[in-house]
């Protein structure tokens, strides 16, 4: 079957009106995917930018309003030097080039992870194309770089002491709000939908605050071949399940 078709049919079973506001995903397999061609990683990070672009237009054409993607993590540092120069060079490239396209589909772009330690050139490129899209409103596409949730949360404790300790704050009234309000995720609604391609069922540090009520998924697609098709299948999949939060299946169904 042409690809349009699958996920045109796809697409048209997805239910609008339950759709996840956010979703995260680990953006994982790009080095075994090149590997397995007998190419260099860099290789299959180049390749899974398509994805990215594919992704980020299929979120937007259905209409997810946030879409996080974690794409170099604090523990990332530690690869080899000639990989992590190649990512960040990578990703200068990526941003500039696709400028045109976030401006086009209305997506702002926003970031979270520890910029100041990002190459100069890397940080320069991403603040710029934060500030020219800053007025879109489609949706957010909100990139994880170098990033790490207990980085993020030693943010917010750091953060929220210190106004403890100046009396600007009560340590009684610090409440889920406040700490949320802390993270670098700040106004943005948690994630409904967290999606792991590449086949490991880990986590690697993503968001712990944020996921603790998220459906996982994770799935063995490689990130370079992760399509459009994937991301509805993986909504679809959302959809089926039932949230509880923590109460019974009968109360969720008489609500
Ligand atoms: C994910 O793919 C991209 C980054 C972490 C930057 P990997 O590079 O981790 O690919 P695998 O997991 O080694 O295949
Ligand atoms: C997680 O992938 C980070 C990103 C996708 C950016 P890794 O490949 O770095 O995670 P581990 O090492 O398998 O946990
Ligand atoms: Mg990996």
């Amino acid at each position: 079957m042409e690809k349009e078709v699958t996920d045109d049919i796809l697409k048209a079973q997805i239910a609008l009106n339950r759709l996840p506001k956010h979703i995260a995903i680990i953006m994982d397999g790009n080095g075994r995917w090149a590997q397995i061609q007998g190419k260099a990683r860099v290789f299959g990070h180049q390749s899974g930018v398509q994805s990215v672009r594919d992704i980020t237009e299929a979120a937007a054409e259905i209409g997810i309003e946030y879409l996080t993607l974690y794409a170099f993590s604090t523990e990332n540092w530690n690869r080899p030097n000639d990989e992590v120069n190649a990512l960040m060079s990578l990703l200068v490239k990526t941003i500039q080039a696709e400028l045109p396209t976030l401006n086009k589909n209305n997506i702002r772009l926003q970031c979270i992870g520890d910029i100041e330690t990002l190459p100069e050139a890397t940080r320069l490129e991403l603040l710029d194309a934060m500030e020219k899209t800053s007025h879109n409103s489609r949706m957010t596409l909100i990139l994880a770089l170098s990033y790490s949730a207990k980085w993020e949360i030693i943010q917010a404790v750091k953060s929220i002491s210190e106004k403890v300790s100046k009396g600007l704050l009560d340590a009684d009234s610090i409440d889920e709000a406040l700490v949320a309000d802390e993270l670098a995720t700040k106004g943005i609604p948690d994630p409904e939908l967290m999606i792991r391609t590449g086949g490991e069922t880990r986590i690697s540090n993503f968001l712990l605050w944020q996921i603790a009520y998220a459906e996982l998924c994770f799935t063995k697609v490689f990130w370079p071949d992760f399509r459009k098709k994937d991301l509805f299948e993986a909504i679809l999949d959302f959809q089926q399940r039932q949230r509880r939060f923590g109460k019974t299946g009968e109360q969720v169904e008489s609500f």
